[in-house]
Formats: structure tokens, sequence, C-alpha cells
């Protein structure tokens, strides 16, 4: 399984914090806000992932996030010359993903969800399509899947005005290879995008389509505001200060999953003189 973790947009909710730099790359808490998503990616067993984002911001990333290799992954970058939507990742990632299937993350969805790696191994379809569903207060600013009471699924709509129930879709998703092909045949919009939302649908006419309910124990956080994007922020440092666990920490899930040894997790902890090499340090020790 390949992984995207798309970097893409404007960021324009955000102004005047992101006209120089991606919104991805602002801090939440403790560390810039795509290490977040790509953490969740490393702890689902993916470390060859290909990194889209516009022209303008591909050196920033390029300089954060490097090959990879320090952490036991193989990141390549592609550029997204336009917003034109998140299922266009699938057509610049046609030769990335070649015959594999792949997951697609949102740089700027940032997940708590502890119990991920044992979700992953036993809910992923190798065929068709696996999404989740998490329970929010404001269903309207995103995709929202509806059941019935046996869990059925009834229908998938992208941001609507009267949502029909308040199960909003993260930007968090399992495809198999089909997904190029479907992403070809997209027509744009009216926002002008290739939706998403339409790649779902289709898999969910074809009767190929696991929608995962996160349990209440995990959180999935919004950043597309300033207050969303503080929230955010405290909920990591909230967390963390109480468990003395980071959450969305790269190098401890390339550990965790065995990408990197001690050796090497002892030289990244090395490079950082502060509380987040202590951490990395402490974590030899357990
Ligand atoms: C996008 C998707 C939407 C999804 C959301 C998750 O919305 O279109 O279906 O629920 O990401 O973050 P957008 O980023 O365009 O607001």
């Amino acid at each position: 399984m390949k992984g995207i973790l798309l970097a893409g947009g404007a960021g324009t909710r955000l102004y005047p914090i992101t006209i120089p730099i991606s919104k991805q790359i602002i801090p939440v808490y403790d560390k810039p806000m795509i290490y977040y998503p790509l953490s969740t990616l490393i702890a689902s067993g993916i470390n060859e992932i290909l990194l889209i984002t516009s022209p303008k911001d591909l050196k920033l990333f390029q300089s954060l996030l490097s090959d990879g290799s320090q952490w036991g992954c193989n990141i390549t970058y592609a550029v997204q010359d336009q917003p034109n939507g998140i299922a266009e990742a699938f057509i610049i990632a046609e030769d990335f993903i070649g015959s594999d299937n792949v997951v697609l993350i949102l740089g700027d969805n940032i997940f708590y969800f502890p119990s991920l790696k044992r979700v992953v191994d036993n809910n992923i379809q190798v065929t068709g399509a696996s999404i989740f569903a998490y329970h929010v207060s404001d269903p309207s600013r995103y995709g929202v899947v509806e059941f019935t009471s046996t869990n059925e699924i009834l229908s998938i709509e992208e941001k609507p005005k009267l949502p029909k129930s308040n199960y909003a879709i993260p930007g968090f998703y399992f495809f198999d290879n089909h997904v190029i092909q479907y992403a070809k045949e997209l027509t744009p919009s009216t926002r002008g995008e290739l939706e998403i939302t339409d790649i779902i649908s289709k898999y969910y006419a074809l009767n190929l389509l696991n929608v995962i309910k996160m349990d209440r124990g995990t959180a999935w956080l919004d950043t597309g505001t300033v207050s969303s994007l503080m929230e955010a922020g405290h909920f990591v440092q909230v967390l963390e200060k109480r468990q003395g666990l980071k959450v969305g920490c790269v190098e401890e899930q390339a550990y965790l999953r065995k990408y990197i040894d001690k050796v090497q997790l002892e030289k990244l902890a090395s490079q950082f003189n502060n509380s987040y090499g202590k951490y990395l340090s402490s974590l030899l020790d357990e």
C-alpha cells in the first residue's frame, strides 16, 4: 500500500499567517502540522509516501522532511499546479501508485487515534474503498455520510447545507487501484474541483464502500480557522502534558513500526537539544 500526503490549498482562511507559508507547515503546539498526518500514515504501516504540494511550497517540505530515510521511509514529491481538488491527487500520483493500493491523507487533518493500528489491520479492505466517519457538531463543513439504524450507508454528500447526519468524513481514505481510473473519469464540481466525495460515491454505487465509525475515544481535529487551529494546539498540549506521551510524533511512530532502530532513534534525539529531543531519548528506555 502506497501513501499520499496532500498538502495543497492556499489556506486563505488563515490569512495573513499563510500568505508566505504553507498552512501544513505552521505549528500545532510543538510540531509542524504535517507531522500529524505523516505520523498517522506511518502508524498505519505505510512508509512509501508521495507528498503533493503547490509549486511555491515544495522547497519548504523538502527541507523539513527530506527523503524520509531518517525515519525509515521513502518520501518523494510532486506538485499540484492549481487547487483542482483532492481527487486530482490520484492522477498526479499515477506512476507512484503503479499497481498498488493507496491511502490518501490530507496534510491538515489531525487525528488522535490510539487504536489506529488495530483498526487498520482489521478493517481495511483490499478490494474497494474504506473511509472513516466521525461524529461532529457541524457536519455541513465536510463530506457527510448518512446511515440507517442498522449501519447501512444511505447517502454521501459533500458539504450539504442541510446535513442528513452528524457523521463527517475525515480526510483519510483507503482505495484499491481502480481509484486512478475513477479519478480520471470525474468532472469538476460546481466549485471547480475534482471531489473526493464523487470517488467515494462511485465505490458506494458499486457496493464496494466500507465506512468505519471512529469511536468516541478518538479525535479528529479541525485546523481550518484560527480558532480551531488554536483549539487543536491546546488539545495536543493538554494530552501531552497530562500523559507525558506525544501525539503526532513521527520519530516515535517510525520506531514503534520498526522502520528505525534504537541507534537511529538515538541519533535523531541527539539533534534536538530541547524537550522534544528528551522525549525521543526517553523512548529508548521503554
Ligand atoms: C475536504 C473534503 C471533505 C472532507 C474534508 C476533511 O474538504 O472535500 O469531503 O470531509 O476535506 O477535512 P475541504 O478541505 O475542501 O474543505
